[in-house]
């Protein structure tokens, strides 16, 4: 998106607001929408937009884990391996899909920058490990079955 995009985009989202500085979730949101991630450039643009300092952009861009601060694929794969999902098996099932994918144990985002694979702590879905969210929606009772049928029918719809 060009600035001047963003800043066509932004005048009808600040007619909604009391104020500039409410906006910046929505700001910040257009301008992570096309390239799914914030650049250092974004954050400046939003500060200069709203009138607020870089680091005020800063910390609540670092609160909201939706907001991505690093080249992000286009279906994030998160997966819970906090300690009561890894006793049912997360921690070995996010390996095994690293693998599959082709990315190191630590996870990462695919050559094709399709699927970034990270871990999470709780998803407050425990019970029902190993679970993964993918852009929002919850995958849960997993196994590498399953989660290879969700990655072919993800890779389908590109
Ligand atoms: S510990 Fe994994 S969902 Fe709660």
């Amino acid at each position: 998106m060009t600035s001047q995009a963003f800043y066509e985009e932004l005048q009808g989202v600040l007619k909604k607001y009391p104020v500039k500085q409410s906006a910046v979730l929505e700001a910040l949101y257009i301008l992570q929408r096309d390239k799914n991630y914030l650049s250092d450039e974004d954050i400046h643009t939003a500060a200069e937009a709203l009138e607020m300092t870089v680091t005020e952009v800063q910390a609540i861009v670092g609160f909201y884990s939706l907001f991505r601060r690093q080249p992000t694929g286009k279906y994030l794969i998160q997966v819970c391996t906090d300690l009561p999902c890894a006793l049912r098996g997360a921690d070995a099932f996010y390996r095994r899909l690293c693998e599959r994918l082709g990315l190191p144990p630590e996870g990462g985002t695919t050559a094709d920058g399709l699927f970034t694979v990270e871990e999470v702590v709780c998803l407050a879905a425990c019970d029902r490990a190993p679970v993964a969210q993918i852009n929002l929606q919850y995958f849960e009772h997993l196994t590498d079955q399953a989660m290879d049928a969700v990655i072919a029918r993800l890779r389908e719809q590109g």
